[in-house]
Formats: C-alpha cells, structure tokens, sequence
C-alpha cells in the first residue's frame, strides 16, 4: 500500500497535451482482432493494467501478440479460433470489459474457462450477461451464479436470440453481438442507449450488423459466422482520462489546456454537455475520423463562474464514467446541483455514488444522497485547510484520480491511499501532471 501526500496546488499552465489511449477501443481492438484472420496492427495501445490483464487473457488462448517500435501486432487466428488447454485460468483483474467482452467470445469454447479477477472485480455482477450468453447455449458454473470466479462451457449448439438489454451497459450490449458473431443465423439486441463503439468498429469492418436507432434505444441485428480479415487501427486518446486534466483547468486559475486527438464519440461526450450547460466553454477543434470514429483536440480554458446543473437523466449513460469528477465540479458551483437515477454508479469498480458522498461530506460539503440520486450545495468560494484521508475505496482508479485532482485545486493537505490504482487505466497521469508544471 503506497500513499500519496499532496498539499499544494497546482500552479498556472498553459499546455498542449496527449493522454492514453482509450480503455473501451484498446479492449475492442484487442478482443476483434483475435477473431480475424491475419495479422493486425494497433498504435497507440496504452500499458495501462486493463489492457495488460487482456494481452496476457489472449495470449493465454492461443492468440499471438508481440510489440515492435511501441505497435501492438496481434496474429488473429479467426472466429472461436482459440486455441488453448484444458482447465485454463483467465485472470481479467480489474478489468469488467475484458471479463464481460471476453464471455462473449467464448460461448462456444469447447473446454471449461475460468475467469477470476481482483477483489472489487469478484464482488461485481455477472448475471447481467449470463442471462443472455445461456439464452445463446453457454453453461455457466459459479458459486452464486452471480460473481467471478466463474466457469463457462460453450455450445457447439448455438443460437441466435432476441434479447432486450434494459440497463444500458455497453459491456453487455457488446457481450451479446460478440456471442453473435460465432453464432449462424440473426441475433437482434435491442439496448438501451450506451456507447457504441463496437457497432462501429464491426461496421468499419464491413461486417453483417445492422443498427436502427430510436430514441431510447438502439436496434442491432447482427448475422453471425461470418469471418473477416485483419485490420490496422489506431487507438484515439480517451475522453474519460481527458475529463481529470479539463476539470483541473477548469478549476485553476489562468489556465488554458488543449488535449490532442480524443475520442469525441457522441455516446461518451455526456459529460462535456454536462460541464458545458454548468458554463465550462470546451471546444473541439480540428475535428476529424479515425478508423470510424470521431476525434477532436479538446481545447479548455479557467472558468470562475460555474452553475449548478439538474442533470438530464438522458446524459447519465454518456457520461457515467466521469460522474466523480463531474460531482468535484459541482463543488464550486454556484447553487446545488442535482443527479439521479445513477444507480450503474454503484456497480462500477466501487459503490462509487456511496464513497461520493462519503468523501464530499468528509471534505465539507454539504450534500443529501439517496439510493440512486445526490444533490451537492457548490460554494465558489470553497477551500480547505485541514488534514483529508482517503482510504478504503475500493482501488477505484477513478476515485484516486479525482481525489488528486481535488487535492491539486481545492487545497488542504491530502493523504491518499493505494497509489498503484491510478496504473489500471491511465498508466501517464503523473507524467502528465509533471509536464503541465505540478512538482511532487
Ligand atoms: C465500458 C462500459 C461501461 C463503462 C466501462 C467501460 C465499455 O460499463 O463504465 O468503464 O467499454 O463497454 P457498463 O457497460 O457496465 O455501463
């Protein structure tokens, strides 16, 4: 257990920045490739721990991958290619995409897999996708049918289904149209709004996947067995990480920041609408497509008047990854701003609205939460002085990230615990934090 003191702010910048790759295209591009043929390419993957866990799951299954000059070159071996030895162990970590995305491509595996993963990923829910793998064929043993470790047997048998997906959750969304993809015949899926990266890579791979959207929910047909070739992709920065440097500028004095080449993907950007209606000016410019998706530089500036925010419930899926920063915000907001129907938030890699209001009362700050809402009484004047502790939560790599960053802008003198879990999805935070002029 390594321990961070930060007890100084963050002075003036004015910087140009990259950060990782995104986490959800690294996963996808990683997981895709080793169901086509041949020889893939992929740059800019970053080492974070999420992405190691699935280079190791994959190599582990046959999957050969190997880097050269910083490229990822991943030698697929085509659908349920796999090739692997009985009573094999996947350890996925802390990783719920790689662990749910990877059920998907095993559903017709035909020896016994094991998937385990770290403390917080072991307490997460997995019914939510083996409900519908079953539906597909897959057997499925765990103690409590609910949570890792869990064995899952695939079917020789499988067939397409027609699944409702109500929860919104892309993991599961993409678990399903990877099943589908090794299952003949045509699955249809129709989910709740979530991000859509795997429909768009699989359509940039001219696959047979069909999307109808509606307002609340997306339609997706896809037909399954069909093999493709290998691809070069390009990994965009992610947006998710991009959210802890604009939130520090946003709340530094003087300040002005301009990310390079993120994903801009309108099933994540919720939470630059999010900050834009609280009267954050972020704009993308240079905006382009890069293997299917949209990317953009961020480019963000100080901003003293903040609003408070009656977050539109429509904008919680888009933005559920950036809803802790986003409530560090609304710290400094003027007025209280409210957000409910967030109870995802509570399934992430810790009950991350409980700690939110946890950590946002030990800091001073007034707020009422309920099971599945929390309304935060921002003070633009807000500045701490005292000793502020912050342990047992969960390694959420997310939470430590956010605390940092509160540290960095609101003063006092914190003490933050399990530095490693920065390291499992965005490895260049510190770094990044020395080059916009932060000195530990
Ligand atoms: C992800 C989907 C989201 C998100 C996670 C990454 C993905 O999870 O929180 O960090 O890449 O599909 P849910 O599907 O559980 O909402």
């Amino acid at each position: 257990m390594v321990k961070i003191i930060i007890q100084k702010k963050i002075n003036d910048f004015n910087k140009v920045i990259s950060v990782d790759g995104d986490k959800s295209l690294s996963i996808r591009s990683l997981l895709i490739g080793s169901q086509s043929y041949g020889i893939c390419k992929i740059k800019n993957l970053p080492r974070s721990e999420d992405i190691l866990s699935t280079i190791n799951g994959l190599r582990k299954l046959g999957v050969k991958i190997f880097f050269k000059n910083k490229i990822c070159y991943l030698n697929g071996n085509g659908l349920n290619g796999f090739n692997y030895q009985k009573n094999i162990v996947i350890d996925a970590g802390n990783s719920g995409t790689f662990a749910r995305l990877l059920l998907g491509l095993l559903v017709k595996s035909p020896y016994a897999v094991k998937i385990i993963g770290d403390k917080s990923l072991s307490r997460r829910d997995f019914r939510r996708i083996i409900d519908p793998l079953e539906k597909f064929g897959a057997k499925f043993v765990s103690k409590n049918i609910k949570n890792l470790p869990l064995k899952i047997i695939g079917s020789e048998y499988l067939k397409p289904i027609n699944y409702f997906e109500k929860k919104g959750s892309a993991q599961c969304k993409s678990s399903i149209i990877f099943a589908a993809l090794n299952t003949p015949g045509k699955t249809i899926v129709t989910a709740k709004k979530s991000r859509n990266h795997t429909e768009l890579f699989l359509k940039n791979l001219n696959l047979p996947l069909k999307v109808i959207n509606k307002k609340r929910y997306d339609k997706i047909e896809v037909i399954g067995g069909s093999q493709f070739k290998s691809f070069d992709y390009i990994i965009p920065g992610d947006i998710s990480s991009s959210a802890f440097f604009i939130v520090l500028t946003l709340l530094s004095k003087n300040s002005k920041l301009r990310i390079k080449n993120v994903n801009i993907n309108s099933s994540r950007t919720g939470f630059i609408k999010i900050i834009n209606k609280m009267g954050a000016k972020v704009k993308f410019v240079n905006k382009r497509n890069i293997c299917g998706e949209p990317v953009a530089d961020i480019c963000v500036k100080s901003q003293k008047n903040l609003k408070s925010i009656n977050c539109p419930v429509e904008l919680n899926s888009n933005a559920i990854d950036e809803f802790l920063i986003i409530f560090l915000l609304a710290t400094k907001a003027c007025g209280v701003s409210k957000f409910k129907k967030l109870e995802e938030l509570n399934k992430k890699e810790s009950p991350r609205l409980k700690l939110a209001s946890l950590i946002l009362r030990k800091i001073g700050v007034k707020v009422k939460s309920g099971k599945d809402s929390i309304k935060i009484c921002g003070n633009p004047k807000l500045n701490i002085s005292k000793k502020i502790l912050i342990n047992h939560y969960h390694k959420d790599h997310r939470i430590f990230m956010t605390s940092v960053i509160a540290a960095m802008t609101l003063g006092g003198i914190w003490t933050i615990h399990d530095m490693e879990s920065y390291k499992s999805s965005f490895p260049s935070f510190f770094n990044i934090l020395r080059k916009i002029g932060y000195r530990f």
